[in-house]
């Protein structure tokens, strides 16, 4: 009875040792030129599928369907996945096709994937392929806007493409615009062929609410941003990516190039969400309710006057914080969520702020940053 019980354990012990010796003399090939074998490539793509699915089981989906989302995520992947994935005619560098496995295109793999899978796999990469995580583990807000881009990047073809990428920016070189003080100003190389897809040559971010306008913000705190960004202390999986390829020299040269724009323009391209439907007489009351919470603060929640730091006038209070008046709704919303969540980072000072909007309720927020967007006109 006891005999096959031996010859089996015997036999497990001896493939051990062999697979051990096999693994230990070095003759496994771990060339990419080859690429794998059929079985080694399907087993590694069925164990990555399986794994996928389970992990990413129970992640909810937030509503997807909304064009500033989009556009968003179409700025991060070219920036961040366009370099191994490909434009939509298919095109890449060269040295994308000598990696085994190849970053696919994606065209092909998204029609074959629920949306919390993409999620999953673009939060966390894929090990031993170049697939790479996230930046920022804390940031899913930025991950989101991915997955809209890539539901709708199968039926997207080159100019479409594009178009969301670019807006209506031409990178052509030599270009110029008009300053704040009216003189006219060279537009860096860098801003024309990296940051106006984004945030637009003149600075105004595109007018849907996901990109901050920078036009005549304040020099010091672009740079300090800047620099935080590039040394991983403000967390943005988009923004750390784009400020790490940059050298001291481009930071300050692109900071005083945005700060000289003329500032925040009106409210018209403010992006505002046209589905919250208040009317006037609510809006009224909103930028009254904020306006008070700049002045005054919120004795009850701990919450200091806003306007101390951040005054209702061009004039910042230091030149290292930044002027609220006329930014997007939404980016101010944003961003003071994540002071209170302890997700967004940025320079040395960033800890004031942590203090300063702990204590304020979601509502409040909403007032608070409706007002400071829409001080210029009122
Ligand atoms: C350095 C190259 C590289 C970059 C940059 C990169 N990827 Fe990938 N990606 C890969 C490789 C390689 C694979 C193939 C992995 C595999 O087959 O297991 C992959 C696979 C994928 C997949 C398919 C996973 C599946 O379910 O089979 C998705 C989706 C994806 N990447 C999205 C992105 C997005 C979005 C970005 C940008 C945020 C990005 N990738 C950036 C290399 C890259
Ligand atoms: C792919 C889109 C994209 C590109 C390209 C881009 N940005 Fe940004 N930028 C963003 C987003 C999104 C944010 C907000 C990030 C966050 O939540 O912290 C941001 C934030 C910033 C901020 C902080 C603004 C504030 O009010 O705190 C600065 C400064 C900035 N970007 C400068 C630049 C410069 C300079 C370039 C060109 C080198 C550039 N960005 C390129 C998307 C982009
Ligand atoms: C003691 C000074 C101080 C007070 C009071 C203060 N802030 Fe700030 N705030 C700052 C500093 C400094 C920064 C920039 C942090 C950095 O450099 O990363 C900032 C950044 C911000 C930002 C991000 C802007 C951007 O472009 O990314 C928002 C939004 C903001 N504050 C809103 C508020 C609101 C609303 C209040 C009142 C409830 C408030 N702050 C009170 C000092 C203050």
């Amino acid at each position: 009875m006891k005999r096959p019980w031996k010859i089996m354990t015997g036999l497990i012990l001896v493939i051990g040792i062999v697979g051990i010796l096999v693994v230990v003399s070095g003759v496994i090939p771990v060339k990419a030129s080859s690429g794998h074998w059929e079985i080694t490539k399907w087993f590694l793509n069925f164990t990555k599928e399986r794994s996928v699915a389970t992990h990413s089981t129970g992640i909810k989906v937030p509503d997807l369907d909304d064009q500033a989302l989009i556009v968003k995520g179409a700025g991060h992947y070219e920036a961040g996945c366009r370099m191994c994935h490909g434009k939509p005619d298919g095109m890449r560098p060269r040295m994308v096709s000598l990696m085994t496995p190849q970053p696919p295109n994606l065209k092909n793999i998204v029609p074959e994937r629920e949306p919390q899978e993409l999620f999953y796999v673009v939060k966390h990469g894929i090990k031993m392929t170049g697939m790479p995580a996230w930046p920022e583990l804390k940031r899913d807000d930025e991950i989101w806007p991915v997955v809209a881009f890539l539901l709708k990047y199968p039926e997207l073809d080159f100019n479409e493409y594009d178009e969301l990428v670019w807006g209506k920016h031409q990178k052509q070189s030599g270009q110029s615009i008009d300053s704040a003080e009216g003189t006219s100003l060279p537009v860096p190389h860098l801003v024309i062929e990296v940051c106006a897809g984004c945030h637009g040559v003149d600075g105004q971010g595109r007018g849907l609410g996901v990109f901050p306008r920078l036009a005549g913000q304040n020099e010091a705190y672009l740079l300090v941003s800047l620099e935080a960004y590039h040394q991983d202390k403000r967390m943005s999986g988009t923004m750390e990516e784009l400020a790490s390829r940059m050298h001291q020299q481009e930071i300050e040269e692109v900071s005083r190039y945005y700060s000289r724009l003329k500032p925040f323009l009106s409210n018209e391209s403010q992006g505002r969400d046209k589905t919250n439907n208040r009317d006037a007489q609510e809006e009224d009351a909103s930028f009254e309710r904020g306006a008070q919470i700049a002045a005054e603060g919120i004795a009850g929640q701990d919450v200091p006057a806003c306007a101390d730091c951040h005054p209702a006038t061009r004039k910042p209070f230091k030149n290292a914080y930044p002027a609220l008046m006329g930014q997007y709704q939404a980016y101010l919303e944003l961003q003071i969520r994540l002071f209170q969540n302890r997700s967004r980072g940025g320079s040395q000072s960033a800890n004031l702020m942590h203090a300063a909007v702990d204590g304020l309720k979601p509502d409040q927020i909403r007032d608070v940053s409706f007002y400071y967007s829409e001080l210029p006109e009122r």
